[in-house]
């Protein structure tokens, strides 16, 4: 991953490719936002000036390179859009910060050094430039083929190399944040802190991004276990044989047409400090091709990215426990591939999940529910204070919100409306939903005790009421459909790249920092 610094150095004096400046959008033109006062001066103070000859309004995203000033090291300077600026007396958002250092970041691939001299109040601004600059810079080239530089690869990546064979460039090398305390304790603290867990959050994206022929459940379940030795989190994982003996019939049902078989993965976090547990449980489809009720071609392109939950789980315990939160986090992975076959599931069959009750499938399709029922039971019988699960469960959900936003369901509306708050805190949209209690009965069946689908309008919405079904009497729960904002098919934007994204990583990291600061119910 991108190395990330802070440093004390003059903008004017730093050895670098680029000094990353910010421009804001004002009332009369493009305004030179702070952080970036002596390189104005530089220019004599025309550098508003300059940029707005260039065209450059200070719109987000909007990034212009131009000579440095004479005597700077650096012999760029990257301009780039912060939005709006800010009303009198505030100061530039944590996200606006975030998404401009991840909009210079990607204009600097193929660089090996920047110098970001964005605005800079207090130890969270530093912090959300990191982690734009961090996440923005990420890029999956495991699969592609460095031109010129074979031995790039491997642990540092194309970091700073050369092109690949289609000319994409390796990821910014080096990111320098200017401007912040290097040696204030809690600067210290809230960069490592972020470097942490947008490590953590691009290795999901490269879980999310590996291509299925490579990652099935048993590849996924052998790198949950290395990251559990590397970081000290206990990780158990049920093998189709447990599972079998153990009556998961919900997620041996799903992998039944698969070659690979399934696997639930457990991963705990403990602290010796901690007063709260909470459950993380996700949805791991390593392949979603509909099963017997096959995708139309169209719609299983991009169906690797149907692990994303796990993958975000995943990374939340691994964030937890590099973070020393004092909290215990257990994560789930519930880890299948559903695929058509002899042996797989057929519409009408009726599967006796681990909870005892029984689900007629009705459509292969609505896999996700099915994984996840036994593993929200299970998860259910420690009787954590919380469970939170992630899932990329329903097309529905996609149409109501669009691709960026996830929505909220819950069995307790604080607790709904307190994740809520900590995803906009992080800057992750989501928004909360209801859960009609009159759709429940379309999912009657006249053979089991429930079917895995009902009625299609509100489908993102019945996909929660059958979740809750599976919830452990009297424990808080909350399900994210993350089926939105998991992978991003259009062009990269702020510090959002194509394809996977590590949606709801963040906020199930701020979640469980909150649950063990005591500030959340
Ligand atoms: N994995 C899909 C949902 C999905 C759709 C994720 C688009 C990401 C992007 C899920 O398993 C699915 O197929 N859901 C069905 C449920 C239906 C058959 C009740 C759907 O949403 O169409
Ligand atoms: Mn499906
Ligand atoms: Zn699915």
């Amino acid at each position: 991953m991108t190395a990330l610094t802070l440093s004390t150095a003059a903008a004017s004096g730093l050895r670098a490719d680029a000094i990353v400046v910010g421009v804001a959008k004002g009332a009369k033109g493009p305004l030179v936002a702070p952080g970036a006062e002596s390189v104005d001066k530089a220019y004599d103070g025309k550098l508003a000036s300059v940029l707005e000859t260039l065209g450059a309004s200070g719109a987000e995203g909007e990034v212009t390179k131009l000579p440095a000033p004479s005597g700077f090291k650096a012999p760029v300077v990257l301009a780039v859009g912060l939005g709006p600026v800010p009303e009198k007396d505030q100061a530039y958002e944590g996200e606006a910060l975030r998404r401009a250092a991840g909009a210079a970041a990607r204009a600097l691939a193929g660089a090996k050094k920047a110098g970001f001299a964005l605005p800079v109040e207090d130890a969270a601004d530093a912090a959300a430039i990191a982690e734009g600059a961090l996440l923005g810079a990420y890029s999956f080239d495991a699969y592609k083929d460095v031109a010129d530089d074979k031995a790039a690869k491997g642990k540092a990546g194309r970091a700073g190399k050369a092109k690949d064979a289609n000319g994409a460039k390796g990821p910014l090398a080096e990111a320098t944040l200017l401007g912040g305390k290097p040696r204030d304790k809690a600067y210290k603290a809230a960069v490592e802190r972020a470097v942490a867990v947008c490590e953590e959050l691009n290795r999901a994206r490269d879980l999310i991004n590996t291509p299925p022929n490579d990652l099935d459940p048993e590849a996924f379940a052998a790198v949950a276990t290395a990251a559990g030795k590397e970081h000290g989190i206990k990780v158990q994982v049920l093998d189709e044989k447990a599972l079998a003996k153990g009556g998961y019939g919900g997620i041996l049902g799903v992998g039944a047409g698969s070659a690979a078989p399934p696997r639930l993965v457990k991963l705990s976090y403990t602290s010796s400090k901690a007063k709260k547990h909470l459950a993380f449980v996700g949805k791991g489809i390593t392949y979603d091709s509909g099963g017997i009720s096959l995708k139309p071609a169209g719609h299983n392109e991009t169906m690797k990215c149907d692990m994303s939950g796990a993958a975000a789980v995943f990374a939340a315990v691994v964030a937890a426990a590099r973070l020393g939160l004092e909290v215990n986090v257990t994560g789930w992975l519930a880890l299948a591939e559903n695929m058509p076959s002899g042996s797989a599931t057929r519409p009408g069959d009726v599967l006796r999940m681990y909870s005892g009750k029984t689900v007629e499938v009705l459509n292969t399709d609505a896999e996700g529910r099915l994984v996840l029922a036994d593993a929200l039971t299970k998860a259910s019988e420690e009787q954590p204070d919380a469970i939170v699960d992630v899932a990329t469960l329903t097309g529905a959900m996609v149409l109501a919100l669009g691709d960026r936003t996830f929505g909220i369901m819950a069995n307790d509306d604080a607790f709904r409306a307190s994740i809520h708050e900590v995803a906009e805190e992080v800057g992750e949209p989501s928004w909360p939903m209801p859960m009609p209690e009159h759709l429940r009965k379309g999912m009657d069946s006249p053979t089991a005790d429930i079917a895995n689908m009902g009625e299609r309008m509100g489908g993102g919405l019945v996909a929660g009421l059958f979740l809750r079904e599976f919830v452990g009497e009297g424990i808080t729960w909350a399900h994210l459909d993350i089926a939105g904002p998991a992978y991003h098919e259009g062009a990269p934007y702020g510090y959002t790249p194509k394809g996977g994204t590590g949606s709801a990583v963040r906020t199930l990291v701020r979640l469980a920092e909150r649950t063990a600061a005591g500030d959340l119910g």
